[in-house]
């Protein structure tokens, strides 16, 4: 056992980086909800769509569970039945709310939500100031995981609430002000051929990463190409007016029941008004931007595109193998768009991070070596490595400091509120 040291052995320096860390990732998030009404933090649309004060509490739930119930002595709990309310799905901390039933809480008010997140904030500052040097690795490991949650939940704040509002018959914008992405057409798409051979993927580096990144391994693939682009909502429009919804021949078996017990005819967010295509945006409804990446598709909308033209999905291998070395730049939530935007012309591969996550073709498997963290904790990723498939690159709500070429998101094959597209593959 190491001996606890005095809480000033750490340098003031280290435990400020981290404190003002801490607080930007905490002010950003509140930031995000400046736009919304106290009316539009309450609301749950569908299942998979928190209410906007659901979010905010839970991420402050996260900080006080695994950080200041464990090592901030004394801490004092802001609510008894927060920890209820708040979980998410932690099954070894205890019983909570139903995930569906989320939107049905009208109290504790919004009011309250912000004294709970100020209530944490105080406390978390106590702890990074005071948090003796014993246990320390574990307080800056478990924080950096805290950052990294929270700017998740910013990304499905940012999605939630474009889900929310959608189902409004007034179609009302997060905000109204946001600029709209140059009306531009995407530069032709060519082919990027890549070797095969013995390649290795996953994390490498020492910045964070989620243990479902790890451990890095080795992997053989066949040589193939890649789209220099994700296909475009007008390429995607010819696959709907070739009959791509009313053809069982395109489509996985389980995506063509999804398409007829769903009623799908188009990707989610587009809607027909006199013959002229529209979608929702964070912005509100917007004409189709025909340059603009397809966006809001799910695994098997994307699936049954790429068997229609004759192509198919990269994957997540091959996708990291070539993302590689690419900076992480892009039409990220920084950028302001809040919306996919029609790629810039330019050599080799556009578009790799930011505007719509990518669908792979791989199912979201843990990688050879992968073992869960011990408790609650190791709940984060490994129990849902089933039935899912992993996405690649981040979108325009994906903050920034957030994505890397290692990065794994993964939904539901059915799913597509997330900010989805694709680019197609080809074997070499
Ligand atoms: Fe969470």
């Amino acid at each position: 056992m190491p001996l606890s040291h005095s809480a000033s052995a750490l340098p003031d320096n280290q435990r400020s980086t981290w404190a003002d860390a801490y607080l930007s990732v905490r002010k950003r998030s509140e930031e995000l909800c400046v736009p919304l009404s106290p009316e539009d933090y309450v609301i749950q649309a569908a299942p998979e769509a928190s209410p906007a004060k659901w979010h905010l509490a839970h991420v402050s739930w996260f900080f006080e569970t695994f950080l200041l119930k464990e090592y901030l002595v004394g801490y004092p709990e802001f609510h008894p039945l927060f920890g209820y309310l708040f979980n998410s799905y932690y099954e070894q901390i205890g019983k909570f709310q139903p995930r569906q039933e989320r939107g049905f809480l009208s109290r504790p008010s919004v009011g309250e939500i912000y004294r709970y997140r100020a209530h944490v904030d105080e406390h978390m500052l106590t702890l990074l100031h005071n948090a003796g040097e014993d246990v320390w690795p574990t307080v800056q490991q478990r924080l950096e995981i805290g950052f990294n949650h929270e700017q998740q939940h910013q990304e499905l704040l940012l999605t939630d609430i474009k889900l929310n509002l959608s189902t409004n018959p007034l179609r009302p914008a997060y905000r109204s002000d946001l600029h709209q992405t140059p009306k531009a057409s995407a530069p032709h798409q060519h082919w990027i051929a890549f070797p095969g051979g013995v390649h290795e993927i996953g994390h490498q580096d020492d910045c964070f990463a989620y243990d479902n990144e790890k451990p890095r391994h080795r992997t053989y693939l066949n040589p193939f190409c890649l789209a220099s682009r994700p296909v475009t909502n007008g390429e995607y429009l010819a696959f709907m007016e070739d009959g791509g919804y009313g053809n069982p021949g395109f489509w996985l078996s389980d995506g063509w029941s999804t398409v007829k017990r769903l009623h799908w005819s188009s990707p989610l967010y587009w809607e027909s008004i006199e013959g002229e295509w529209w979608q929702f945006t964070l912005g509100g409804p917007r004409k189709l931007n025909l340059g603009e990446p397809i966006c809001h598709v799910s695994y098997y909308e994307a699936e049954a595109y790429a068997t229609w033209a004759g192509k198919r999905l990269p994957t997540e291998a091959e996708w990291e193998i070539a993302a590689r070395g690419l900076p992480v730049a892009g039409n990220l939530r920084d950028s302001g768009y809040l919306h996919p935007a029609a790629a810039m012309p330019g050599d080799g591969l556009l578009q790799m991070y930011g505007d719509v996550w990518e669908h792979t073709a791989s199912p979201y498997q843990p990688y050879p070596g992968f073992r869960p963290a011990a408790g609650a904790l190791g709940e984060y990723n490994g129990k849902f490595m089933c039935s899912q498939m992993v996405l690649r690159g981040g979108s325009c709500v994906t903050a920034a400091d957030h994505i890397r070429a290692s990065y794994r998101n993964f939904f539901y094959p059915h799913e597509r509120w997330q900010f989805q597209g694709f680019r197609l593959a080809e074997d070499a």
